[in-house]
């Protein structure tokens, strides 16, 4: 793949999230092998970082094992982005105007889930968001020359708090919330009159399954975006995968 300068682009993986999730602490452990200490982001970065060479790569799946190439490490671009709400534009340009994005993980902070508490209710719009897009991208003819099928792992991060819900109940309570969120921006976009003349748009805003009661990660598998949730921490030396 290469782009207009002539060079190639690195597959990147796209890390998104709330603020204080973590995403910058999980770039430096890729980077250098420990989580530094970091300040709230304001700029996107992109580090290359590369997979083990015990480890293979998904596209590597058919090669045979003799295959130089499986002694090589896989190098592929990691960008984080700013998690705050007004910087959110750099994550959600990424995904609009991809360069050989192959992936994103979503990271959330497991300790400030419990139902009730405010960032449950951030962390799932933002994750809404998110989805959303992914959904209207695969839906676009336009979009026909990027990667249809996008993976997006959903990062239970600091598993070492003991407040941290564990993996089930993080995917549970996300699918509630966001549940509330799509059910909220439905009923939003009624009240202001958008989309009454063209029954269309209300439509295009609907995340998942239209007509579901509730909302579940698996609805969005119609539109190639597979979801997994894994649970992990940043700060000891097992990470997630
Ligand atoms: P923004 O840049 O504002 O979007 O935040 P961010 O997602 O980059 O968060 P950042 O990596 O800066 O981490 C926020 C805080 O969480 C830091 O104080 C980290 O030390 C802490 N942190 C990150 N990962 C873990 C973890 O696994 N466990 C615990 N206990 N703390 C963590
Ligand atoms: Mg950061």
């Amino acid at each position: 793949v290469f782009n207009k300068s002539g060079l190639t682009t690195l597959p990147s993986i796209l890390l998104v999230g709330p603020s204080g999730s973590g995403k910058t602490s999980l770039l430096t452990q890729f980077e250098r092998g420990t989580a530094a200490s970091t300040h709230t982001s304001q700029a996107p970065i992109a580090v290359e970082c590369s997979l083990p060479v015990s480890s293979t790569a998904g596209s590597d799946k058919y090669r045979s094992i003799h295959d130089p190439t499986h002694s090589i490490h896989k190098k592929f671009l990691l960008v984080d982005t700013p998690g705050h709400g007004k910087l959110r534009h750099y994550a959600l340009d990424t995904i609009t105007s991809p360069q050989n994005l192959r992936g994103i993980i979503f990271l959330v902070d497991a300790a400030t889930l419990s139902a009730g508490d405010e960032g449950l209710r951030q962390t799932a719009d933002y994750l809404h968001d998110i989805l959303l897009l992914l959904q209207k991208r695969s839906e676009s003819k336009t979009g026909a020359k990027a990667l249809k099928e996008i993976p997006v792992l959903v990062a239970a991060n600091k598993m070492d708090l003991f407040t941290a819900l564990p993996a089930a109940l993080v995917k549970s309570s996300l699918e509630n919330e966001i549940t509330k969120v799509r059910r909220s921006r439905s009923k939003g976009l009624l009240d202001s009159g958008i989309g009454m003349d063209e029954g269309d748009d209300e439509k295009d805003d609907w995340l998942g399954e239209m007509g579901s009661k509730e909302f579940k990660f698996k609805q969005m598998e119609e539109f190639d975006v597979v979801v997994e949730v894994e649970i992990g921490n940043c700060l000891c030396d097992e990470i997630f995968y």
